[in-house]
């Protein structure tokens, strides 16, 4: 099978289209043909070489959408899945492979007609945004600061807190303003507009740093998304940051509840390293996704 793989720490570059074996089926796992892979910030990190050091050669990538190969752990033939791998806790095997092999509790069954590209864009992101939106514990008719909400986690922070009756202040890119407003946002401000906030709660998803853990009322609550965001606590602010967990049940109704998701481009897996130069050029509105396999 073709997988991109690196075998030193570097640019964009040092991604490499590959030829290795396809994983054996074995029990406890599901071995899924991969149709999309996600470029993730995340994957930029590891192979800067940023994030620590791994076992190389290795393969990049958190999000798999695509079909399964053969019968396993309760999922059929050709059903499609989308999912998650852990890949700091796992064996650093990542999606950017035309065939995977992966935990159950990692995946999440499909509609039959999904969009494999679209779907691709929610599991890593989708559970992230829902997963700091509990460590937040904010409610119904409370205030919620999300930066970062042009972005995949932001944005999908900004629609799942809206659902659920929470007042978002989302903090748009330039230009991006209707957009984020579409997300169910309450207010849509610039980040030159961050320092006059006054919230129950921020979600610092565009990571504007630890300073604006002034913008949260005394005793609210504050997650940050990189270890460099976490302020020191102060005034009885909650400070936490999230770590993405899989959750197949949570990712199950992620999925099946209409989450608007932004494609920026699709690619074909060979052009891994050109995803990751436009990428990390910025600017985009959307993800970048390849185009693994035709699963
Ligand atoms: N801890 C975890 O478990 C976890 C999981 C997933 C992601 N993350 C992290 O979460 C962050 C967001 O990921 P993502 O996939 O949503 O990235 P993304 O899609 O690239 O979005 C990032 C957004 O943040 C905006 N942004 C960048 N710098 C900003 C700043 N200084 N102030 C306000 N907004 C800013 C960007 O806008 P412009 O395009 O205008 O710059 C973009 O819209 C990344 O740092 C990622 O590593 C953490």
């Amino acid at each position: 099978m073709r997988v991109i793989e690196l075998s030193e720490y570097g640019g964009p570059e040092v991604l490499r289209l590959a030829e290795r074996p396809e994983p054996e089926a074995r029990p406890g796992r599901v071995r899924v043909r991969v149709a999309a892979s996600t470029i993730n910030p995340v994957d930029q990190g590891i192979r800067a070489g940023v994030m620590g050091e791994f076992p190389k050669p290795l393969v990049l990538g958190w999000d798999l959408a695509g079909t399964v190969v053969e019968a396993a752990e309760g999922f059929h033939a050709g059903q499609r899945v989308v999912g998650m791998v852990p890949w700091f806790a796992s064996a650093h095997e990542g999606t950017y492979a035309e065939v995977v092999s992966v935990e159950p509790g990692w995946l999440a069954p499909l509609p039959e007609d999904a969009d494999l590209v679209a779907a691709a864009t929610i599991p890593l992101n989708a559970l992230t945004a829902s997963q700091a939106l509990g460590l937040l514990g904010v409610h119904s008719g409370q205030k919620l600061l999300v930066t970062g909400a042009s972005g995949a986690v932001g944005g999908y922070a900004v629609q799942l807190a809206a659902r659920a009756g929470i007042d978002v202040v989302a903090v748009a890119s330039a230009g991006d303003e209707d957009h984020v407003a579409g997300l169910g946002a309450k207010e849509v401000i610039g980040r030159a507009d961050l320092d006059r906030q006054r919230v129950d709660a921020v979600l610092d998803a565009g990571v504007a740093g630890p300073s604006l853990i002034g913008a949260v009322r005394d005793g609210g609550a504050f997650v940050a998304v990189v270890p460099h965001g976490l302020p020191e606590p102060e005034r009885g602010v909650r400070v936490s940051r999230v770590e993405v967990e899989p959750d197949a049940a949570r990712l199950r109704e992620l999925v099946a509840s209409g989450l608007s998701t932004r494609v920026a481009d699709v690619l074909p897996l060979a052009d891994a390293a050109e995803a990751h130069r436009r990428a990390a050029a910025g600017g985009l509105r959307g993800k970048l996704v390849l185009r693994v396999s035709r699963g």
